[in-house]
């Protein structure tokens, strides 16, 4: 670039006022370029360390003379990559996920378990497609009136992001469709393939670039461009394997949808078969594991799904996956390296969870550096020694795993491991495993500096309260500059800015006013959230997202479900040993009785509000924030809505698994103990104590009959 300042080697503190102004001017402009290059045109002219180095003497610049900092300077730039530059855009149909098997037992049970929902008998056939789990990146394809109008990624399922004209440059996605329905939405997986990975990564670093980690992290990166001409330089592909919105049907079975969008032009891919039961589809499973190495594209298992729409319809969902199809994933992939230290890292409820930190080896393709040891317990049963030479695998998403130790000659030389006594933080707590439990926790509680922490990362995470520009690290920062130390403290960041002792966030390294304006406005775009997300994010000991989304629907709403735990706790603490929920109290049996829960999950809950610093930020972010009603479960207008069922003896039409997820489906809750607030019984053959009971407290009572007809007369 011409223009280039001759002092740039002169040592900051000698420059004249003029000759600094001079330089900064050129380094904003020059940033900026190797900016556009790397991140838009994916060509950059130098180095890493050499655009660290422009940085950093941009910044030493700039504290020397604050005065003569630029409205573009560069610092105010720092983290605005390509990901921000996306329209979210929200699926019609959720985009789900799915469940995982990790052996054939798994997949028979998943077999049996379909059967048994929908009451098969022994001899009734039930088909599925089995097909190759593509390691790729999901996305969804809208047509409308036979025109492409829009592709998203999958984003967290809900929301994703619009790459529209991303896509439009892979070959293989038709812009126009002849004869489908006005809305038709197709959803499959775009990936790159293993030839065409290795020639990137060539091109990669002939060029000086970063390589790619693997293929499916290069097609992300190449779909995720703001520049369409860089993704139409990448070769992408896809294949389609599920439908999304469609205003019409377009077919019977998965089999016939399948072969429905290979006329109409899509690829699908060619291991698919239809087959009956679960010895067949393990079949194919293993068929397609032994052509694995020859494909030239990523497979990381066998997706199995129900081939009839009226059955998947009628099995349905949990939570966000269906109950017709199942992943079920290729064996571990493995290899060996040295363990060099176990270390321990402390969870957000306190658990210490010890990390084997490891020689770096590549896994499948991927370097790891630290495994889970999981805890205490499987230190001792598998003898791992610090030193040691260990197995380590790794499976899908999850975090690898130390699996053996390979013994090496000088196991038994190396001293064994003990755990320790007291919390690595700086309070030395000590720790405490309390009886009949694996997990050793630190009894720091709040106080526990690393605990504190955790719960604030949880808090806003992804899940959580989302909020843009606050990831871990920004947390961590503001934690150890004691801004931040609970939940509410985020929401006073911006009245505080400035008024603790710390320059006001504008002025800190790496931020400006236009980041640090950028996040003021994402924090208060989060006072108002759904119930589901406030209750997930209190990161109560076992309460997921699902467990925190039925907590929502169950009580509505934040005052409600607020006083209802209030109530339990208090009965839970008069009791704290009874072991049958009914004889702790009516708003704990309450609590324990809705699907899924039970007493350890309920003891967790109300466990939660017995502590006076829980309640403390739960009161202080109430003041902060609008926590919107969770919408009263699905089913709406329907006669069943906000009801609760009970089911009790054998039904004959379906199984009690059905029975419950109808009713859930419109809008009732299911429990399993009848009580004087449950709304209606129905009784099938043979039911015992609970139909008396109903009757006792005068609770209305439906026959299996009565059942049917009702859901016949909701279709
Ligand atoms: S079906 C409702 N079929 O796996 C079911 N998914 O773990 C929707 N995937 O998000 C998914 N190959 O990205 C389906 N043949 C296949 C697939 C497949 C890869 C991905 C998909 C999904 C993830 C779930």
């Amino acid at each position: 670039m011409s223009g280039k300042p001759g002092s740039l080697d002169t040592p900051v503190e000698m420059l004249t006022r003029a000759a600094a102004k001079k330089e900064l001017k050129w380094l904003a402009q020059e940033i900026a370029r190797h900016d556009r290059l790397y991140h838009q045109q994916d060509a950059p002219e130098i180095s890493d360390a050499d655009y660290d180095a422009l940085r950093r003497r941009n910044e030493a610049l700039e504290t020397r003379f604050p005065d003569e900092k630029r409205k573009d300077s560069p610092s105010e730039t720092v983290g605005a990559e390509v990901a921000s530059g996306f329209r979210k855009v929200r699926h019609a149909v959720p985009m789900l996920s799915l469940g995982n098997a990790f052996d054939e037992e798994d997949v028979r049970d998943f077999v049996a378990r379909v059967r048994r929902f929908l009451s098969l008998k022994e001899d009734d056939a039930l088909a599925f497609v089995a097909e190759p789990k593509i390691d790729g990146l999901s996305i969804s394809l809208r047509y409308e009136r036979g025109v492409f109008v829009q592709g998203a990624t999958r984003g967290d399922g809900s929301e994703g992001e619009e790459v529209t004209e991303n896509l439009r440059t892979i070959a293989e996605i038709p812009e126009r469709l002849e004869g489908v329905p006005e809305v038709f939405e197709v959803r499959g997986e775009v990936y790159m393939t293993k030839s065409d990975f290795l020639a990137l990564n060539e091109r990669q670093e002939q060029a000086g670039r970063k390589l790619f980690a693997n293929p499916r992290n290069a097609a992300a990166g190449s779909l995720r461009q703001l520049d369409a001409s860089i993704t139409r330089a990448r070769p992408l592909r896809c294949f389609l394997y599920a439908a999304g919105e469609l205003s019409e049907p377009v077919a019977e079975t998965h089999w016939a949808y399948l072969e429905r969008l290979r006329e109409l032009g899509f690829r699908t891919n060619p291991l698919a078969e239809r087959c009956d039961g679960a010895e067949a589809i393990l079949e194919v499973y293993r068929r397609i594991e032994k052509q694995r190495a020859e494909l030239d594209y990523d497979i990381d298992g066998v997706v199995y799904k129900v081939d009839r729409y009226d059955l998947q319809q009628r099995l349905g969902f949990v939570s966000r996956a269906p109950r017709w199809a199942i992943a079920h994933k290729f064996a571990a992939e493995r290899a060996e390296t040295v363990l060099e230290r176990i270390g321990i890292q402390v969870g957000r409820t306190g658990a210490l969870t010890p990390v084997a930190h490891l020689t770096p080896v590549t896994v499948g393709g991927v370097v790891v550096q630290r495994a889970t040891l999981h805890n205490q317990d499987e230190i001792r049963r598998k003898d791992v020694r610090e030193g040691d030479r260990v197995v380590v695998q790794r499976a899908g998403d999850v975090i690898p795993q130390v699996v053996e130790v390979v013994d090496d000659g000088h196991h038994a030389e190396r001293p064994e491991y003990r755990f320790p006594e007291h919390c690595p933080c700086p309070l030395r707590t000590e720790v405490v495993r309390p009886e009949g439990e694996a997990v050793s926790r630190c009894s720091g509680e709040l106080a526990c500096p690393h605990q504190q922490l955790r719960r604030l990362t949880h808090f806003v995470s992804r899940d959580a309260f989302d909020i843009e520009g606050l990831g871990d690290k920004q947390v961590q920062a503001f934690f150890e500059r004691g801004l931040i130390a609970t939940p509410p403290d985020i929401f006073d960041l911006q009245a505080n800015d400035g008024k603790q002792g710390e320059p006001p966030l504008a002025e800190w390294e790496g931020w400006g006013e236009r980041s640090a304006g950028n996040l003021f406005q994402a924090i208060e775009a989060r006072r108002r959230i759904p119930l589901e997300r406030f209750v997930y994010a209190l990161g109560i000991r076992q309460i997921g997202q699902a467990t925190a989304r039925l907590l929502a629907r169950s009580y509505g709403s934040l005052d409600e479900w607020h006083a209802r735990m209030s109530e339990a706790a208090r009965e839970r603490a008069e009791k704290p040993e009874e072991k049958k929920p009914e004889l702790v109290g009516e708003a704990y049996a309450e609590l324990c009785n809705l699907s899924g829960i039970g007493v350890s999950m309920a003891d967790d809950i109300v466990g939660f509000f017995a502590e006076a610093h829980n309640l403390e930020v739960l009161e202080a972010l109430e003041q902060r924030l609008t926590v919107e009603d969770a919408a009263a479960p699905s089913g709406g207008d329907s006669p069943l809505a906000g009801k609760t069922v009970v089911f009790t003896g054998s039904l004959e039409t379906m199984s009690r698994g059905e029975a419950k997820a109808r009713a859930e489906s419109l809008g009732a809750k299911v429990t399993g103990s009848v009580s004087k607030n449950t709304d209606f019984v129905v009784v099938g053959a043979d039911a015992g104590s609970k139909a008396k009971k109903a009757q006792e407290l005068g609770v209305e009572t439906l026959s299996e009959e009565d059942w049917a007809k009702l859901l016949e007369r909701l279709r």
